[in-house]
């Protein structure tokens, strides 16, 4: 059967891990019910967790019993999204793969040519003005054309990185979320929940998603350590110092990007953080305004964890403006209050990071 999946799945690790993970998936997203099922899930996770690995492992395993998969991703382009961009990727993913198929998807429900760039001069022209479709029709569109392809076989459609997604895109998600299908059709969408401070437009939507009938929310977590040795031992089947190896697995905290950059590291006999993980790490940083940003480099100083009396003696900040500093600090993830009196670093690497960017008067 022909199947849609990116090349980026061809050349990866193998899976390490996560088989609760997906088996749970599975079953939420009606892989494994007798006759194919609808279902959602949300998956929530930070950034390098393994959210994109473990859906390159579903997409696999939907493939391998002849569901399509269509597969869509958001990006980071600021202000300046393109609407509707993941469902463009999918549809426009289609029409080169399956061009007939396109062709009959896009007949009978025009207003999705309009996501089909290479498809719209093979419709009539009198459908032209059907093109200028209203949002709501193009959304009502997608939802039927979906509903088409999978009447030959069940569909699967990821949706990933969703913590990017532009209005448009988020209206077409709650669109598909709330209605339902006749046909298999299966929806997964991925988001950084790390990403999701307090005024951040996913979170609003997310909670009202994750209230609708049959959508599941699934917060991914951290590997474990012994999970995260055993990537570490993928990635570098050279044997490491038994030392090394235990430093990478505690640094990494769960997050197999974090390993992955510090195996990488340890190859090239560095101790500091890598630079791509740096800049990972630091973008949450660039979100804070000067004083949320004073206070975190001064917490920096102090390790992981600082008090906040010790916060109030070091940052030159009165009282009322030290905790909306440390409030923004917490609202962006990049520390968490630790018991009554401490905030600590969400991850000991945030620490290092940001302390390995001081300039040297600070
Ligand atoms: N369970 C796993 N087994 C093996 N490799 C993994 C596993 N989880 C993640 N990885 C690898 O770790 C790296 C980061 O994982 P991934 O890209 O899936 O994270 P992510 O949660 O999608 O991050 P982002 O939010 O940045 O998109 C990738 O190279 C991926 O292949
Ligand atoms: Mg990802």
């Amino acid at each position: 059967m022909m199947v849609l999946v990116p090349l980026e799945s061809a050349s990866i690790r193998p899976l390490v891990g996560r088989s609760e993970e997906i088996d749970q998936l599975a079953e939420l997203l009606g892989l494994g019910a007798p006759v194919p099922a609808s279902g959602a899930v949300l998956i929530a996770g930070d950034a390098g967790v393994g959210k994109s690995r473990l859906l390159a492992e579903l997409r696999a395993r939907f493939r391998d019993s002849d569901w399509r998969v269509l597969l869509g991703h958001c990006l980071d382009f600021g202000d300046s999204a393109l609407p509707y961009l993941p469902f463009t990727e999918m549809f426009g993913r289609l029409t080169t793969d399956s061009p007939a198929l396109a062709e009959s998807v896009a007949k009978a429900h025009p207003g999705v040519s309009r996501l089909m760039p290479g498809m719209r001069r093979l419709i009539d022209p009198d459908e032209v003005q059907a093109l200028r479709v209203e949002r709501g029709d193009l959304i009502e569109a997608v939802h039927a054309a979906l509903e088409q392809l999978a009447k030959a076989v069940p569909l699967l459609v990821v949706i990933e990185d969703v913590h990017w997604a532009d209005q448009s895109t988020r209206e077409m998600l709650s669109f598909l979320l709330s209605r339902q299908f006749v046909q298999p059709v299966s929806v997964v969408a991925s988001y950084r929940s790390d990403d999701l401070h307090r005024r951040h437009p996913l979170r609003a939507a997310v909670a009202e998603w994750a209230r609708l009938p049959g959508v599941t929310r699934l917060q991914l977590a951290p590997l474990s350590d012994v999970d995260v040795r055993t990537l570490v031992q993928i990635i570098h089947p050279a044997p490491l110092a038994e030392l090394d190896l235990h430093a990478i697995v505690v640094r990494a905290e769960g997050n197999a990007f974090f390993a992955e950059e510090l195996v990488a590291a340890a190859e090239l006999g560095r101790r500091t953080l890598p630079d791509d993980l740096a800049d990972l790490l630091l973008v949450r940083l660039d979100q804070l305004d000067e004083a949320s940003s004073l206070a975190v480099r001064a917490t920096s100083v102090a390790g992981r964890r600082v008090s906040h009396a010790l916060l109030s003696r070091v940052v030159d900040l009165d009282d009322g403006a030290l905790d909306a500093a440390l409030r923004a600090a917490v609202e962006r993830n990049v520390l968490v209050p630790v018991g009554v009196d401490s905030y600590a670093f969400r991850h000991a690497l945030l620490a290092e990071a940001v302390y390995d960017d001081l300039l040297p008067g600070e």
